[in-house]
């Protein structure tokens, strides 16, 4: 068995002709299988999926890590190419979210409804929980909040009868890879907290070794004193290597590297993670 991870969408890209937007998104081709875990705002998937190489049409498991636009968006250009695919993610993606910036409400959740996407060819799975979408690919469903310094944003919202009310994102969570070599841990944006999901995949697995963690740790938004916290804690996990996307930023991704030293890899477009069978 091998696992090829290639990185479709995020903030940035390396090489020419790529695009970067503000956004995630991942394929997992493990042997003939083909998952992608969140699709990006639906500005550089297609596009870049041409110029890497990358046909998408034989993708037959969407999961989506929660229902911000920035990792959703892509959905519908996907669906128009792949026609018959299942989406797996957590009921909560369509609550109607937002951010508050400035005092000013943006709409920052999924931009299509539920029928669109039926529409387009979607079959939607709805979990809390974790599931199986192939055989060593399971999402972690929705992750307990255990840590008092992770996770918890007074800005992200949602709309209710009773008005707007901080939005818990229940609905974030992650993807669990197993390859020859370990687990690779993806991350989409990591509002649970990068420590809560590496926990909670532990009581899941029973595995607190990792041969990858990838993708959008959420560090970005913590300040100095956090970042050590979550270092701190990171270290009693065993991680082969981490791969930083998205909402890392470049400060939080410099202190990541010089701890990690050469485990420490920064993942624009079109970086590529193989994990063989030997
Ligand atoms: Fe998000
Ligand atoms: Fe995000």
């Amino acid at each position: 068995m091998s696992v090829r991870i290639t990185i479709l969408c995020d903030n940035t890209a390396a090489s020419i002709g790529l695009i970067g937007e503000h956004g995630f998104s991942a394929l997992i081709e493990q042997d003939n299988k083909k998952v992608l875990f969140d699709t990006g705002q639906g500005v550089g998937l297609v596009h870049n999926a041409d110029l890497l190489g990358v046909d998408l049409t034989g993708i037959t498991e969407v999961v989506l890590s929660h229902g911000h636009y920035d990792h959703t968006g892509g959905l519908k250009d996907l669906l128009l190419q792949t026609r018959g695919t299942r989406i797996t993610a957590h009921p909560h993606i369509f609550q109607p979210k937002y951010a508050r910036r400035n005092g000013v409400m943006r709409y920052i959740g999924i931009p299509f409804s539920q029928e669109a996407i039926e529409g387009w060819g979607g079959e939607l799975r709805f979990s809390e929980e974790a599931v199986e979408i192939a055989p060593g690919i399971i999402t972690t469903g929705a992750v307990p909040r255990l840590i008092p310094f992770e996770g918890g944003d007074q800005d992200l919202l949602v709309k209710t009868e009773k008005g707007y009310v901080e939005d818990e994102l229940l609905d974030d969570l992650s993807l669990v890879v197993e390859t020859p070599h370990g687990a690779v841990v993806l991350l989409g944006c990591a509002h649970a907290g990068l420590i809560n999901t590496l926990t909670h995949v532990k009581a899941l697995t029973g595995k607190d070794s990792f041969h990858w963690v990838l993708g959008g740790t959420h560090l970005g938004f913590y300040g100095p004193e956090r970042l050590d916290e979550v270092i701190g804690e990171l270290r009693s996990f065993s991680i082969d290597n981490i791969g930083v996307s998205h909402c890392t930023g470049l400060f939080a991704g410099a202190r990541l590297a010089q701890e990690m030293g050469q485990r420490f890899r920064f993942c624009t477009v079109g970086t590529v993670i193989e994990v063989g069978t030997t």
